[in-house]
């Protein structure tokens, strides 16, 4: 039996380098054949998972050996923390690896539903010239309002603002005297306040009961219809119906959702965005590109050799 198991993708060199040293079994198609995951953990001292597969207080039972928990990325909605916890079980997540590329989803979210010029390829092949029907907007000068503002709405903020933009957030657990405010960031006391100046709004907070639905019919309608709400944050945090509705009424011009309440979507869940306009939708991917995919790989390697090699007292 496997001293390390990982059910979810990790990069090639990464793997090595566990595989090198420790009996591993790297299998990324565990994740959707869950119930075989327990059998294989009777030894196992390394757990690796990306964000789908469920570690539950009982999958934890099942490796009375395990030392760490690795997360390959940040959110840790999967994992029954305070179950491994109990157990004296580690969770390592990846953080900030993957920073840079969800920020520069977001701007290139940004620059596209604003701009929306960039959707008319058959059109021109097909000798079809629909200039003025694609004239958008810059978006220097803009407003791009963020909801939460850690670190990646920390780095997006940098990116918006070498673009031109406005930066404002609304994070009531960033005290108005934190020095992150000096950055030029307008900060808002209200999300609905946010809601309201914003060009841009994009979600940059955890799923918590706070969160939850935190952009909700009221919320969208604290919006402006001129503005878009980009999601690279958290499925839930969004009310996925009263978008949809907000865009098909034309209260809001647009929206790019990384993240849903049920994923993967399947196609029952992602028929309430039929005939949205002005909408892109991407399959949790925000956070993956070939550069933080190594980085991630590699901060969870070094984490997982160090729980092996450590000595027990
Ligand atoms: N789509 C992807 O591929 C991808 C990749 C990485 C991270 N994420 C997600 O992005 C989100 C942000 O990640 P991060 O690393 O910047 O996290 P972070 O912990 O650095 O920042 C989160 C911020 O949200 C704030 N916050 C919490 N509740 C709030 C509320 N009710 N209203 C306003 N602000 C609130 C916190 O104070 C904190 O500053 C997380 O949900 C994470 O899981 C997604």
């Amino acid at each position: 039996m496997p001293d390390i198991v990982i059910t979810e993708f990790m990069d090639a060199s990464s793997v090595e380098r566990l595989t090198s040293r420790f009996d591993t079994l790297y299998d990324p198609g565990l994740v959707d054949r869950p119930e075989a995951i327990p059998a294989l953990l009777t030894d196992a001292r390394a757990l690796v998972v990306r964000n789908r597969t469920r570690v539950t207080d009982a999958v934890l039972a099942a490796a009375p050996g395990l030392r760490i928990v690795g997360r390959l990325g940040v959110g840790l909605d999967n994992i029954d923390v305070a179950a491994a916890r109990n157990r004296g079980v580690p969770v390592v997540p990846a953080t900030g690896a993957n920073d840079d590329s969800v920020a520069e989803y977001v701007i290139a979210m940004t620059l596209h539903l604003l701009r929306g010029a960039y959707t008319a390829s058959a059109e021109v092949a097909a000798g079809k010239w629909p200039r003025t029907r694609l004239i958008g907007r810059e978006v220097s000068g803009k407003t791009l309002g963020l909801v939460g503002f850690g670190a990646i709405a920390r780095k997006t903020a940098v990116l918006a603002r070498a673009l031109g933009m406005t930066v404002a957030a609304f994070d009531p657990y960033v005290p108005a005297d934190d020095s992150v405010w000096q950055s030029g960031a307008v900060r808002h006391s209200t999300i609905d306040g946010l809601l309201g100046a914003s060009d841009v709004v994009s979600l940059h907070v955890p799923l918590t009961d706070g969160t939850h639905h935190l952009i909700n019919a009221a919320a969208l309608a604290a919006m402006r219809s001129d503005a878009v709400l980009i999601n690279a944050a958290r499925g839930g945090a969004v009310d996925e119906p009263a978008l949809a509705n907000a865009l098909k009424e034309r209260r809001l011009a647009g929206a790019a959702l990384d993240v849903f309440e049920v994923e993967p979507l399947t196609a029952a869940a992602g028929a309430v965005f039929d005939g949205c306009p002005n909408l892109v939708l991407t399959p949790h991917i925000a956070g993956v590109t070939d550069e933080s995919n190594s980085r991630v790989g590699a901060v969870i390697a070094d984490a997982v050799l160090a729980a092996l090699q450590e000595k027990r007292t």
